[in-house]
């Protein structure tokens, strides 16, 4: 199995003198070698039930100050939880406590079985997922979120939504030897200048676009159900107005990519450039809301005055049971919702619009 080059997207680059990390295919190696480390599972037990390494012993973080005494410390621990986030804050704090021998899984459970053990079950392990590579690329001046998302054994990839600064999507590329088959927007953007007219100038990768766009530029147009294939992978349409009438929602085996139309805790604003409550009551009611409950989110942005956690992802489970929009009590109310207390409409939406149409 090919290991990609690209770090892995829900895994922040470790600090110095940060605890030590194992990587997922070192562990294995270690797991059948003469002196085999003792993996800690650190999850909750929902967690746990979907995925476990085999041999280990289970203690959640919430316990491990009351019962980390349990634990060995004539043998070298291996913390480990879903993508190496919290095991690293726990292996702190058994190196804290005396502990000689801790190191956290880097990447956790998610990328252990992705690259070193695939018989270990993965959490969105719908025969699709298995082979993705999914980055995600903020920009911390607009709050945006553009993603990579590649298959790393055929080495192709598309770019999702990508901002007017092409630099992080052609370094990606180079660095890891992708080719990139196609730039795709979800929809017009309205808040920021888009990327695509520049990414397309320095790969050559066709742009696509909904059938509803009114841009003029060359693109491909898509439609409900289409796929675009990369790789052995494909990137199926769901047409999703509403935060605009050109708006697509874009499916990758287990994952989303809901542009503005679901935002982690809320929607996009429907009243700018031909946006409808109404629509997108619709678009979320009969199509993104029937996806499986495990279906991972990938937004087109968070909030821009929060700090990016290490994965800004949710489930369309979550956010059914969360979201500020979701969970107003009927479509009345969620028109209500989405007409009322937004903030003014930016300045200059109309301009950043007109722009983006020319190109
Ligand atoms: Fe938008």
């Amino acid at each position: 199995m090919a290991s990609p080059s690209v770090p892995h997207p829900y895994v922040r680059p470790p600090r110095a003198g940060a605890v030590p990390l194992v990587g997922p295919k070192e562990l294995l190696a270690q797991l059948y070698g003469d002196h085999p480390p003792l993996p800690v599972d650190i999850r909750p037990d929902g967690e746990r039930a979907r995925a476990r390494l085999p041999g280990d012993r289970h203690l959640p973080l919430d316990r491990l100050p009351t019962e980390f005494g349990g634990l060995p410390r004539d043998r070298p621990l291996v913390v480990y939880d879903h993508t190496g986030f919290r095991s690293r804050q726990a292996a702190e704090f058994l190196l804290d406590h005396g502990f000689a021998d801790v190191a956290a899984l880097e990447g956790g459970i998610e990328e252990y079985a992705r690259v070193a053990d695939p018989t270990v079950g993965r959490y969105s392990d719908d025969g699709q997922g298995a082979e993705l590579v999914v980055r995600q690329l903020p920009r911390a001046d607009t709050g945006c979120l553009s993603y990579f998302v590649g298959d790393p054994v055929a080495r192709v990839a598309l770019i999702i939504d990508p901002g007017h600064d092409v630099t992080p999507y052609t370094g990606a590329l180079a660095v890891g030897h992708w080719k990139l088959a196609g730039i795709l927007e979800t929809h017009t953007h309205a808040d920021h200048l888009a990327g695509h007219s520049a990414l397309h100038a320095a790969t050559d990768a066709p742009i696509y676009l909904s059938r509803r766009s009114p841009a003029q530029y060359p693109h491909r147009s898509l439609s409900e159900g289409e796929a675009v294939p990369f790789g052995s992978q494909e990137v199926v349409v769901l047409e999703t107005p509403g935060h605009t009438r050109d708006h697509l929602t874009l499916r990758v085996g287990g994952q989303i990519f809901t542009g503005d139309t679901l935002l982690l805790g809320s929607c996009g604003r429907t009243d700018l450039d031909g946006g409808s409550p109404d629509a997108l009551w619709e678009s979320l009611q009969d199509k993104v809301l029937r996806l499986p409950e495990s279906t991972e989110v990938y937004p087109a942005h968070y909030g821009a005055h929060h700090a990016l956690p290490d994965r800004y992802v949710s489930t369309i489970g979550f956010e059914k049971a969360h979201n500020e929009a979701l969970t107003q009590p009927d479509r009345a109310a969620f028109l209500k919702y989405m007409t009322e207390g937004w903030p003014p409409k930016p300045k200059d939406f109309d301009r950043i619009v007109r722009a983006n149409l020319d190109g």
